[in-house]
């Protein structure tokens, strides 16, 4: 494990004279970002060593080097979901290659449905923490110690700096953003009004089929992490619930511009 690290880290060093310490998710909401980095230069997944293969054809993603606001970055253009049938170690090497990579700072996006009642469709919602659900825990196995602890600790998941300035930035720029916790489960199903109801009672105000592994493999390595979802749809409040994926990015879609806005001018700024 930790020599494939270190050759696909190698490997992607060798492709680009870019050493970014910031990196980019680019969940649901955030694929317009790709517009805003300059002198961008990509590598396809399929032509890095070690890299998990694409489960749809066609859409194998890439990593994206350039600048955004000023500040060296790298982006990964399409993620690895659990729900698609991909180990744990494989949904999470891509965070583990970007720290080997010298990356101290991760941003990550996602489409999630709402159960806090004062969340409407299209909302962008800060993660402020969230409650893993999946059924393993990423850390699962041997603790490479030259990675991270065999218990990290998990009080701060997502940096309250960052957040801080989140708020700061949307305040002046007169953007709308709600704050709350990510419900991290496998899915691909969405949620029963049960489950929905559920969620809602432990605490949670979004729920959604990612993020949550790749935050504690970045939390493990000690970098800093904010999230961001979308708000997608809404669920739990007595009414019935049809979600399709079409309405899920059209939603996205009118959220986009306000978070890529939000998030270009954080990594400008911090
Ligand atoms: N549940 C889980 N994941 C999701 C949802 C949802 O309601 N909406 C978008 N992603």
């Amino acid at each position: 494990m930790l020599e494939k690290i270190k050759n696909t880290a190698e490997y992607i060093l060798s492709r680009t004279k870019r050493r970014p310490k910031t990196a980019i998710i680019l969940g649901t909401g955030l694929g317009q970002l790709v517009d805003h980095i300059s002198e961008r230069e990509e590598i396809p997944y399929t032509e890095i060593p070690n890299m998990p293969v694409s489960t749809v054809e066609g859409h194998s993603g890439k990593l994206i080097f350039g600048l955004l606001g000023g500040k060296e970055v790298m982006a990964m253009q399409g993620r690895f979901h659990f729900y698609e049938g991909y180990p744990m170690t494989s949904v999470t090497f891509p965070v583990r290659v970007m720290k080997a990579c010298g990356v101290e700072t991760l941003f990550v996006s996602n489409a999630a449905g709402g159960m806090n009642p004062s969340f409407r469709v299209g909302d962008i919602m800060i993660i402020e923490d969230h409650i893993n659900l999946f059924p393993e825990n990423p850390l699962r196995g041997h603790n490479y110690s030259e990675l991270g602890p065999r218990f990290p600790s998990m009080e701060e998941p997502y940096d309250h700096q960052l957040i801080a300035l989140a708020e700061k930035i949307a305040k002046e720029k007169n953007i709308h953003l709600q704050k709350g916790v990510y419900v991290g489960t496998q899915g691909p199903t969405f949620e029963t009004p049960a489950e929905y109801r559920y969620f809602r009672i432990i605490g949670g105000d979004a729920v959604g089929m990612s993020t949550v592994p790749e935050v504690i493999v970045a939390r493990h390595m000690s970098m800093r992490v904010f999230g961001m979802s979308v708000i997608t749809d809404l669920g739990g409040f007595g009414v019935p619930v049809e979600v399709s994926h079409e309405e899920v990015q059209e939603a996205a879609n009118v959220a986009q511009p306000k978070m890529t806005e939000v998030i270009a001018e954080m990594i400008k700024r911090f």
